[in-house]
């Protein structure tokens, strides 16, 4: 079992970013407004009664924020944070360490909760309910379960697919929070912020422009605004203007909605290769080279809510509205 550990060294150059713009506090989030809302009251009253907060589950798409909320719920808490993810966690064993180090009040972040092993999920369950662990002492016929009381402690899970949390672990969190895409205004904002913190100079325009096209998630118009930065530096003169973030984005095939190299080859592949679709998701994966989960979890989710893709019983399909974005021409139903 191994706990991700925050150093700058073993984060990816994004990770850093990301982490040194982390908003702390909850009045320094952008977005996500009736989440922020909910989580404000039951912090001030979990804190009002001296009690930990009710365990909080929070699930969307990558790159919305699950992180940095539980980071701010901790902070907001006053409370230390142990953060792990579901495939980290081995043995129930691995778990039962972890849970016996927290203290009073602390909060448990296990992202990717959906992958956590059957065996150790069912170490969860008494330890959310009942803050306690049941460990069995001995072998064979003169084997016991003893009972250890845990510290009150608020688990934290995140997961870009709800739906694949078992029903008895869904039904122990209190607080179920979806997030959502956010609105190109929300963007701006995020990267008008993180531009402020870069200390580099940036036209409202540009800011907007990156917004456009960063699919509704501030990961990603992190990302993109540190890369406009580096070609305003080099070819201009340091300052963003709207001309220097539309053909930068331009340069790195970003388009005017945000869709990169992957999400076209996809698109073309069901266009093209298919004929528009239905192919299913593990052919589709193979024959663009990427692993179909990946598919599920980041590159479709943006494609179904900009309704250029469509799931359905027999496979993936490509929409009128995808054909026309890639400038083709969707060929009859009699044609085919
Ligand atoms: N950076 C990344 N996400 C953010 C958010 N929601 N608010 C402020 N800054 C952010």
């Amino acid at each position: 079992m191994e706990d991700r550990i925050i150093s700058s060294q073993l984060l990816s150059e994004d990770q850093t970013v990301e982490f040194s713009l982390r908003p702390r506090f909850l009045s320094e989030y952008i977005g996500q407004s009736r989440v922020k809302e909910n989580l404000k009251v039951f912090i001030e009253a979990a804190k009002m009664r001296k009690e930990a907060l009710d365990h909080v589950l929070l699930y969307g798409p990558p790159g919305l924020g699950k992180t940095t909320l539980s980071n701010i719920i901790a902070n907001e808490m006053e409370v230390g944070i142990r953060t792990t993810s579901g495939p980290a966690i081995e043995r129930p064993g691995d778990l039962a360490a972890i849970l016996t180090n927290l203290q009073e009040g602390d909060v448990l972040f296990i992202d990717e909760i959906h992958r956590l092993h059957r065996t150790v999920e069912e170490v969860l369950y008494p330890a959310m309910e009942d803050f306690a662990l049941d460990i069995i002492i001995g072998k064979g016929p003169s084997a016991r379960s003893v009972r250890l009381d845990l510290p009150k402690f608020t688990l934290i899970g995140a997961t870009t697919r709800a739906g694949l949390l078992s029903s008895p672990l869904r039904d122990r969190f209190g607080v179920l929070n979806r997030l959502e895409y956010y609105t190109e205004e929300e963007l701006t904002h995020i990267v008008l912020r993180a531009a402020d913190l870069f200390e580099v100079n940036i036209m409202g325009d540009a800011a907007r422009e990156i917004a456009l096209r960063s699919r509704g998630t501030p990961r990603v118009a992190n990302r993109l605004l540190k890369r406009v930065r580096d070609f305003a530096q080099v070819i201009g003169d340091g300052i963003i203007t709207e001309e220097v973030a539309r053909t930068s984005l331009e340069q790195i095939q970003v388009d005017r909605l945000g869709l990169d190299q992957i999400d076209h080859r996809l698109l073309e592949t069901i266009i093209d290769k298919y004929q528009g679709g239905p192919v299913g998701l593990d052919t589709l994966a193979a024959s663009i080279g990427e692993e179909s989960h990946t598919i599920e979890d980041v590159y479709e989710p943006y494609l179904l809510q900009i309704g250029f893709l469509q799931r359905t019983p027999r496979g993936r399909m490509a929409t009128f509205a995808a054909y026309a974005h890639l400038g083709r021409s969707k060929p009859d139903e009699s044609d085919t």
